[in-house]
């Protein structure tokens, strides 16, 4: 299988929103995160929901966004041509002053779904800047997500907002209608960055209200929820069952990352580090000492399989606890 499209994406959270479970969207900014990422899903036969916002497009094409975008979206599909899951690509948290870095996603099939994040704007604004997007993706194959309400917190290396505003059911509504989005990220108590479970006040309440104010009203899209890095299992398989099918995480692997860095530099301090006593000459690269750094455990390759195996086995346990384990729609392995 190889990287997919809108339309297939659409059958995937289809099929989740249906069945009560959903996909860990997890972000990547770099190589390993993304290859511990692939080899969960293969693992555990899930379909594969990825994740990338501007700021990591940025950082990925060395300042140009839609450089990195085209680099990583090109490094995605290669990767993805080797296994039989489904591989969707997200653009996260877009806002209206990323316009032509939206253009070329949609101009250049680079994702399977973009988010527009115009939430901090007023509700007229929210829904003209979504509209927008929504009119520009027309006719391409491009989920397109848009944002009501208010997530707390630091998304992305910016605070996006200091205190929360839930999301409104009947503004929901209005909100879908006239933008015609296909999912709805919504703000129910969850929040962005290092947060924890048993300070998050999930409303459960109003996602189930939420949830069912839109079927009603003959609009039953998937719900996502942004900042869920701190919500314990408990707390995640509540909302499954309340047409939630998109869990976005990032800081999580973050942590992973920096946590598995940190304990192999430190397991491998005396092979990469000179003794006390011993000149730490690294522009003579150590040439008037008999002590030399050891190359396997300095090879960025070292830390980076650490990392890759960290990553793998913290996406298999959250993408157990989604639910999404054994259902990937592209896979022939018998599910
Ligand atoms: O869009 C990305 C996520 O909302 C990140 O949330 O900070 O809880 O990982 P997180
Ligand atoms: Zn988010």
């Amino acid at each position: 299988m190889s990287f997919l499209t809108g339309a297939e994406l659409d059958k995937v959270y289809g099929k989740a929103k249906g069945s009560g479970y959903g996909f860990i969207a997890s972000n990547v900014a770099e190589p390993n995160i993304l290859i511990g990422l692939m080899r969960a899903a293969e693992e555990k036969n899930s379909d594969l929901v990825l994740q990338i916002s501007n700021s990591a497009s940025k950082f990925a094409g060395n300042g140009d966004p839609i450089t990195g975008l085209r680099a990583i979206s090109q490094y995605i599909k290669e990767l993805a041509s080797n296994y039989e899951f489904g591989v969707f690509l997200n653009m996260d948290h877009l806002k209206e002053s990323n316009m032509e870095l939206i253009k070329a996603t949609v101009d250049e099939d680079l994702a399977s779904s973009i988010m527009i994040d115009a939430s901090k704007e007023s509700f007229e604004d929210n829904v003209r800047i979504t509209r927008k997007v929504v009119d520009y993706a027309k006719g391409s194959d491009l989920l397109i997500e848009g944002e009501l309400g208010k997530i707390k917190g630091v998304e992305d290396e910016e605070t996006a907002s200091a205190e929360a505003f839930y999301t409104d059911p009947d503004e929901a509504v209005e909100y879908v209608k006239k933008t015609g989005v296909d999912l709805l990220a919504v703000s129910v108590g969850t929040q962005h960055g290092v947060s924890k479970g048993r300070d998050i006040e999930l409303n459960v309440d109003l996602v189930e209200e939420i949830d069912s104010t839109l079927t009603q009203a003959g609009l039953e899209i998937p719900l996502v929820l942004h900042g869920s890095s701190g919500l314990v299992e408990e707390q995640l398989v509540q909302v499954l069952d309340y047409g939630v099918c998109k869990l976005n995480k990032d800081t999580r692997y973050q942590y992973e990352y920096a946590r598995a860095a940190l304990d192999y530099y430190l397991e491998h301090k005396d092979s990469i580090l000179p003794p006390e006593g011993v000149n730490d000459d690294r522009e003579g690269f150590f040439s008037d000492t008999d002590w030399s750094p050891n190359k396997s455990d300095f090879d960025p390759r070292a830390v980076s399989r650490v990392i890759r195996e960290a990553i793998k086995e913290t996406a298999g346990d959250l993408f157990e606890q989604a639910g999404s384990v054994g259902k990937s729609l592209y896979s022939s392995k018998v599910n």
